[in-house]
């Protein structure tokens, strides 16, 4: 299985797709009643409904979407002979959309293997356009599905799932609203700097993290303050892509482990849990990553290059807890309403998320965890 993706981007980039449709006759086109109204998205379902002979829309992915959810879409939905899956839309519709490419070959495994864990070989032709910048799931090898009656989140994860084309189109990008472009775009930082420090990185990882960190600095603050900035909005959609090609090269660890309980239990919403743990995450891994800390400071505009590393390491988690309060992202627990006393459960909860705490660049216990955990409600 071919499993490299071609990235097309830039300010009007969707204006004419009609060579990607070549040849496609049954399109399923996948995204939520929100996105589904952006003006950009309406053009682009138009011109598909022009070029290919049968189209069906799904306008109803759930931001938070179940098994059960897809295994209702899959059967409200005539799949047989569907060739080209296109996914519009946040996290939630690309995961969607990428376990709808592989359902749709009609020689893979259902919906409830793949949760067993039935390896993915093949899937239909897809075409990725995100309209947030943040999750990277147009260039990670995952998708997440809620499990309510396990209450727990599971990953089906193969590289088949990448997609042919992704599409970075700023213009998508501009409605989002200033708590999520913000929350996102805070997402997206973690995957860069988490992956960038974890102890699985290398040196392709390196590459994309350095590209994207620099390109983030530079313009999540521009973005988030002025939705029309095309340029800022295209460096977030790049930003975004490059966190998400980390995670498939090295993986995220401990600002992601410790917001999964926050997630689950409380349904804060992903960007915003990152955001409140990520300067307190990061000054407990500091030690333990002056190296690589200090070089991603020298990418922020303005650092002064006369610090030492370790000064610059310090002055980059100063930044990141700075960062978060000027983007007006919530910086304690306590303005989610969540009391000390939910602190062990949270602690479990955080320990339970193995594969990412071993990607931790040392070691981490739950006390280490509890400690991170109360400065969030001092
Ligand atoms: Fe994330």
């Amino acid at each position: 299985m071919h499993i490299h993706s071609t990235v097309l981007s830039g300010a009007g980039v969707l204006d004419d797709i009609s060579y990607l449709l070549e040849g496609k006759r049954r399109v399923l086109f996948v995204s939520d009643a929100n996105i589904v109204r952006i003006e950009g998205v309406q053009r682009l379902l138009k011109q598909v409904q022009t070029l290919a002979e049968d189209v069906q829309l799904i306008d109803s992915v759930a931001p938070e979407p179940t098994d059960g959810h897809v295994r209702a879409l899959v059967q409200s939905h005539d799949l047989r002979g569907v060739d080209l899956v296109i996914g519009v839309g946040g996290g939630s519709v690309l995961d969607v959309a990428k376990l709808l490419s592989v359902l749709a070959d009609h020689q893979s495994p259902k919906l409830d293997d793949l949760l067993g864990g039935a390896p993915i070989a093949r899937r239909v032709a897809s075409l990725m356009v995100p309209t947030t910048a943040g999750t990277g799931s147009e260039a990670t090898p995952n998708a997440i599905l809620a499990i309510p009656e396990r209450q727990t989140k599971v990953g089906i994860i193969s590289p088949v799932m990448l997609p042919d084309y992704v599409v970075l189109a700023p213009e998508l990008t501009t409605s989002m609203p200033h708590q999520i472009a913000a929350s996102t775009g805070v997402d997206a930082l973690c995957h860069l700097i988490e992956c960038f420090t974890s102890n699985k990185s290398n040196p392709v990882c390196d590459n994309y993290a350095v590209i994207g960190l620099k390109k983030l600095f530079a313009s999540i603050e521009r973005s988030v303050a002025d939705p029309s900035d095309l340029e800022a909005k295209l460096d977030m959609l790049w930003a975004s892509y490059y966190g998400g090609a980390c995670i498939a090269h090295a993986g995220t660890h401990l600002v992601h482990a410790m917001s999964y309980p926050l997630g689950g239990k409380y349904h804060i919403p992903h960007g915003v849990a990152n955001a409140i743990l990520l300067a307190p995450c990061f000054e407990f891994v500091r030690p333990l990553a002056v190296d690589k800390l200090a070089q991603a400071y020298d990418l922020v505009p303005g650092a002064d290059p006369s610090l030492d590393a370790e000064a610059k390491s310090h002055a980059l988690v100063r930044y990141f807890g700075e960062l978060v309060q000027r983007l007006q992202l919530p910086g304690s627990l306590q303005a989610l309403r969540i009391e000390a006393d939910e602190l062990p459960a949270l602690v479990a909860g955080a320990l339970d998320v193995q594969r990412l705490i071993r990607n931790v660049p040392g070691t981490v216990t739950g006390d280490d965890i509890e400690k991170v955990y109360l400065k969030l409600f001092q």
